[in-house]
């Protein structure tokens, strides 16, 4: 028995359970073997994680194998011969096994040649010194920390640092400047002025990262407990103009006639936060940080009167499509509802001035469906004025909007609601196929039901229809 040793991370029995296997089967096989890494890292921060990577001085395959046939006969092993790694799935954790390594890299390329090495040099390939601790599974001195970088003092000092010259970390493999960001915003961690000056010197280099890559990081910052930390170090250290350059399009105030318009960057920061502390929904997130990103396309000076920003609803509805496009991101539904929010974002707002109307309320009801609840949340967000009345008046005027949207939903059901006369009865009743006078039709039955003109009813809609074809000079074939 070697897990019943003390162990410098805690760790569940279940875990505890899962070393002492993996130490066994090292031994067998005569191979020094460390917990290194995610887990370790996560486990003296009490952060859930369900990743372990073992590292060992030899062949991380073969133990691998050693260890899932010590677990039972039906644990498979993926493994990839050219990287010499392996991984074992086994209840709700995976283990990856890896053989020690020394690597070197090429300008041009992140993939790195790989030769043999000691735990030290594996360490030293590091991202960064509290991503290089080591727990050793050797019977020797089983559960002690090694830390030649002194990571722990690091994340004591919410630190992030590297173990090596911050440039040469960076340029080996450039997505660790998204990770460097990443961690800052997910542990709310400082960046040592060192490294963050490096991937200033080196942002150009994340070019040669895939964009699938990059888009992991970014989203893993956006669900970050306050994205603005991580979105901020994006554009401070130069990447943010790389990856995402409309963003950066929106920073600054401009003035004329003594007249400045608020800075659209640090706006959208907030409103991502303010979002965020009242969803973890990522793409709602999403819709907060797009939300105002046509600004810049739609911004004009009207002299008298000061700074407009006409259709940057619209046109940020097309922008999130190329964003969410460019940046590989679901382009189905999660895209819909991104487009939809940025589209609509203005609408709530305008709902709390007086004397609103119900077909107003029932339209925005009919237009949002069942993505009004986010769109409200959006809306609420957006309020990022300082004056603290003022913001009070807002929250206070959306709850009334609130109020009355529950009242009209009640009473009309219209937010999955279809008319009652469809296009195939349109082209039955007057023996039409399928062309624009339907669609024309149908929307002027749609629009007379949501203003109110006409009762939501089939009599009331068929008499309205057969009204509105003498226009087009149609009648009824039955
Ligand atoms: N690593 C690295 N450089 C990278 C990626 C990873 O040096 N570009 C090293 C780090 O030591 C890291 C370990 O590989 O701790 C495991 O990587 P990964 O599982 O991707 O990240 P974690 O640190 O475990 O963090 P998370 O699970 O939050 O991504």
């Amino acid at each position: 028995m070697i897990s019943n040793k003390p162990m410098d991370i805690p760790c569940s029995l279940q875990e505890r359970k899962i070393l002492e296997k993996i130490a066994l089967a090292a031994k067998d096989l005569h191979l020094p073997a460390y917990l290194i890494g995610g887990f370790v890292r996560d486990k003296i921060l009490g952060r859930r994680t369900k990743d372990m990577d073992v590292v060992c001085v030899g062949d991380g395959i073969a133990l691998a194998h050693k260890v899932a046939e010590s677990l039972g006969e039906k644990v498979p092993v993926s493994f990839f011969k050219t990287y010499g790694t392996a991984q074992v799935k086994w209840n709700e954790l995976e283990i990856e096994f890896v053989g020690a390594r020394k690597e070197s890299y090429r300008q041009e390329s992140r993939n790195p040649e790989v030769t043999e090495g000691t735990l030290q040099d594996d360490q030293n390939r590091r991202d960064f010194t509290i991503n290089a601790m080591a727990i050793s599974l050797r019977e020797e001195d089983y559960g002690s920390l090694l830390d030649p970088f002194n990571g722990m003092e690091d994340l004591e000092a919410k630190i992030i640092r590297t173990p090596l010259e911050p440039s040469q970390t960076f340029s080996d493999d450039p997505l660790r400047m998204m990770r460097a960001i990443r961690f800052a915003s997910q542990l709310q961690f400082t960046i040592v002025q060192e490294a963050f000056t490096a991937i200033q010197e080196n942002a150009e280099r994340i070019r040669i990262i895939s964009q699938e890559r990059i888009t992991d990081e970014f989203n893993k910052i956006m669900l970050s407990p306050k994205p603005s930390v991580g979105l901020d170090l994006l554009y401070k250290s130069g990447l943010m103009k790389i990856i995402l350059p409309q963003m950066v399009d929106l920073v600054g105030v401009e003035m004329l006639e003594g007249k400045g318009h608020k800075d659209n960057f640090y706006h959208t920061l907030q409103v991502v936060d303010n979002i965020s502390q009242n969803t973890r929904d990522l793409w709602l997130r999403w819709a907060a940080l797009l939300h105002d990103i046509a600004k810049p396309a739609t911004k004009k000076f009207e002299p008298g009167h000061g700074w407009t920003f006409h259709g940057h609803d619209a046109l940020g509805g097309k922008m999130v499509t190329r964003i969410f496009s460019k940046f590989k991101l679901p382009m189905g539904d999660k895209m819909r509802l991104v487009k939809k929010l940025v589209e609509l974002h203005l609408r709530p707002i305008s709902l709390t001035k007086e004397n609103i109307t119900d077909s107003a309320i029932r339209r925005l009801l009919f237009d949002a469906g069942d993505d009004i609840d986010g769109l409200m949340l959006l809306c609420e967000a957006d309020i990022t004025s300082k004056n603290k009345v003022k913001v009070k008046r807002y929250l206070e005027n959306f709850e009334l909007v609130r109020a009355r949207m529950k009242e009209v939903e009640e009473s009309d059901r219209i937010r999955n609601w279809q008319p009652p006369i469809t296009g195939e009865m349109i082209m039955e009743i007057f023996g039409l196929s399928p062309g624009r006078v339907v669609g024309d039709l149908k929307t002027a039955i749609r629009e007379a039901i949501l203003d109110g003109e006409i009762p939501n009813t089939y009599e009331a809609a068929y008499a309205f229809m057969l009204e509105k074809a003498k226009s087009f000079n149609l009648t009824p074939v039955k």
